[in-house]
């Protein structure tokens, strides 16, 4: 069995549910406390051995590539004021061993023609799918070790899932469980992006984590358009199992929705309380202010 190696980042949305804070300047970018929402996505690959990180940009991006970037005056700056502890936090945005590539997706087409831009890159290996709006804090292994271990276990792409509500299947894509899920896995049969309840398999929807198997790029390359009029990772995972297997793995962990505004202020108020340099003072700024409400 191959290792993974390479995580694929569609960074290429337009984040009109963050407009006008979005206007110029990427949702990817926005700060959960004090790193942008792209920076826990890039580490959470990293921790689970991704070496090549391979952004799929469009326009408006820029500050995405240079966040990865080396950034000399300021780093020069901080250097001659002797002020080592921010030097490392500029320099090691990610490790030195790890490679960040960008490619431009010329056509806003969805996130399953997002990842098909990535097979240059990727080639014939497996690979993780992040979606940076997804931001998952967890207490022991983070999502996407959780699901390489059923990677592990299976050899097939596995799909990050979480429990939803049945009125909340409109914005997931969901899948068919072959039975009930043993040890947090379960074989998927089938998949549909974002049903009606009534037509919604389970209610296991999928968040923004992915391993996939390089087959997925055959697939998407005769995946029609779909919801939205856009060529969906979903349906060409749902084609995929003509050919392969696929699991669902539920992580242990929580799930922020960071493109929408309550999802993100959640985060960013679960993640301060956890901040070692703000956790006691937000928590009694907290319970004082809560007496107000
Ligand atoms: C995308 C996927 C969907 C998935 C969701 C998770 O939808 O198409 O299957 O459930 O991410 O966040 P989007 O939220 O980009 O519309």
């Amino acid at each position: 069995m191959k290792p993974i190696r390479k995580a694929v980042l569609p960074v290429a949305g337009l984040g009109t549910r963050f407009l006008p804070a979005t206007k110029v300047s990427p949702k990817e970018m926005l700060p959960i406390v004090d790193k942008p929402l792209v920076q826990y996505a890039a580490e959470e690959a990293v921790a689970a051995g991704a070496e090549i990180l391979v952004f799929i940009t469009g326009r408006t991006k820029r500050p995405i590539a240079d966040h990865f970037d080396r950034a000399y005056e300021l780093e020069t700056e901080l250097e001659a004021r002797g002020k080592q502890e921010m030097l490392d936090l500029v320099r090691n945005v990610v490790p030195e061993h790890v490679t960040c590539s960008f490619i431009r997706q010329p056509h806003a087409l969805g996130l399953g023609h997002a990842v098909l831009c990535a097979e240059p890159v990727v080639g014939d290996e497996p690979f993780f799918v992040l979606l940076a709006d997804d931001l998952i804090n967890t207490s022991g292994s983070n999502c996407l070790q959780q699901m390489s271990e059923v990677y592990r276990q299976t050899g097939c792409s596995v799909l990050g899932v979480q429990q939803i509500k049945s009125e909340d299947t409109r914005k997931y894509g969901v899948i068919e469980p072959v039975g009930e899920l043993v040890d947090g896995k379960v074989e998927v049969s089938g998949l549909v992006e974002k049903p009606e309840p009534q037509a919604a398999p389970s209610k296991l929807g999928i968040v923004g984590r992915y391993i996939l198997t390089p087959g997925i790029f055959e697939s998407l390359r005769n995946t029609p358009r779909g919801v939205g009029d856009e060529i969906q990772l979903t349906d060409a995972i749902q084609q995929l199992l003509g050919k392969e297997k696929a699991w669902a793995c539920e992580f242990e962990g929580k799930r922020y929705d960071c493109g929408s505004k309550l999802g993100y202020l959640e985060a960013t108020v679960e993640l301060a309380l956890q901040h070692p340099d703000l956790k006691g003072e937000f928590a009694a700024y907290l319970r004082e202010f809560s007496r107000t409400l």
